[in-house]
């Protein structure tokens, strides 16, 4: 098989793991492009001989495809650059940081017929997969909500707040769950340090079709490390936790009904208890499964499952959070109680 010269453009903290699993596929061989000359020094140190470039421009004519790991800003300049010279790309998340760069991308990629595939690496985690075999099997029963938490003492970015950065994540997961893209958003975000963008916010996200809310909490400033996704449906719940080594789906047998009682101080519901089973998943790197699967698609011309209008839908919702957080907040007074001072 003919060598595929994949450039990676940006060497920094998620770069660096693409030039590691590309560098592990078969007849695939990684160019390194970073302005920075610590992170090219650094490229060499730690994966000895490679071809390692300043500017993406200087090397179209060494790589045949380029993985776009720059920050979100540079997204559609470098992707852009790399269509235009007739090369695959794969950009990370989010596509871009706004609707009509996206959609430039989108439409220089079908205008060119090039390979536009974007980076949401959950819909290529094997836990996911189970998460939405457990929904489409009907074994949760209707799903009632979903929930998610996204929490760290996290890596404040320059050029976009907590939800551009984070919450890509849980609209991919949320919309590849239920197979539905949300129709509206609500937003509450704040800024607690820095000058600029907002480090901890909270969406809700409203799929009509389904009448389901998803609930999405993302932060850089929390003490706790989280990574979860809570899926409660009418007959079981499950909890994916991506921190958990061996059991990162949990499926609780357990639930809620409602009822009808006369007696109006009787409960309002029962409740139902059960097993907590957790199903074995075949573990598999899905930053690895994710390259392998944009290798293929560049190689034989074929659609990836994330394909550029995958990440242009996932912009367009996070473009609504702006307009939500800028929307005027609708808040409860609350009275005081008058007691004498
Ligand atoms: N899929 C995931 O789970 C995941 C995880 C982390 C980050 N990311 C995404 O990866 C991208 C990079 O994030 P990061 O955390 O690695 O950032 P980073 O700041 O650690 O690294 C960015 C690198 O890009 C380089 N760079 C800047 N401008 C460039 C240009 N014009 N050409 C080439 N290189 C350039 C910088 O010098 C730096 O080395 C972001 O889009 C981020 O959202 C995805």
């Amino acid at each position: 098989m003919k060598t595929l010269r994949v450039g990676v453009v940006g060497y920094g903290y998620w770069g660096s793991k693409h030039v590691r699993v590309l560098g592990s596929l078969p007849d695939v061989e990684v160019v390194v492009i970073d302005p920075d000359p610590a992170r090219l020094a650094e490229a060499q140190r730690v994966h000895g001989l490679l071809t390692c470039a300043p500017r993406l421009e200087d090397c179209l004519d060494v790589i045949d495809a380029a993985v776009v790991a720059a920050p979100p800003a540079e997204h559609p300049r470098l992707a852009m650059t790399a269509l235009d010279a007739g090369k695959g790309v794969l950009v990370e998340k989010p596509l871009a940081l706004s609707v009509p760069e996206a959609e430039a991308m989108v439409d220089l990629a079908r205008d060119r017929g090039e390979c536009l595939m974007v980076g949401h690496t959950f819909e290529y985690n094997p836990a996911v997969w189970k998460l939405k075999e457990l929904i489409d099997s009907g074994e949760l029963g209707r799903i009632l909500y979903i929930d998610t938490a996204r929490l760290d003492l996290g890596r404040y970015q320059a050029d976009c707040n907590v939800i551009w950065d984070l919450a890509p994540h849980d609209i991919s997961i949320v919309s590849y769950l239920l197979d539905e893209m949300p129709d509206e958003t609500a937003v509450w975000a704040r800024r607690h340090v820095g000058v600029k963008h907002a480090d901890v916010a909270y969406l809700r996200m409203s799929f009509s079709r389904q009448q389901i809310s998803a609930y999405v909490h993302v932060s850089w400033l929390d003490p706790c490390k989280v990574r979860r996704v809570t899926v409660v449906g009418e007959r079981k719940m499950a909890v994916y936790n991506d921190l958990s080594d061996n059991e990162r789906i949990r499926v609780y047998d357990i639930g809620v009904s409602a009822l009808e009682p006369d007696d109006v101080h009787a409960m309002p519901v029962s409740y139902r208890t059960g097993d907590i089973v957790s199903p074995y998943i075949q573990f598999a790197e899905p930053l690895l499964v994710q390259d392998t699967h944009f290798v293929e698609s560049v190689r034989t011309g074929s659609r990836p499952a994330t394909p550029g209008e995958r990440g242009l839908d996932v912009v367009r919702v996070l473009a609504s959070t702006d307009e939500a957080a800028a929307a005027p907040e609708a808040v409860g007074r609350i009275r005081s109680l008058g007691t004498a001072s």
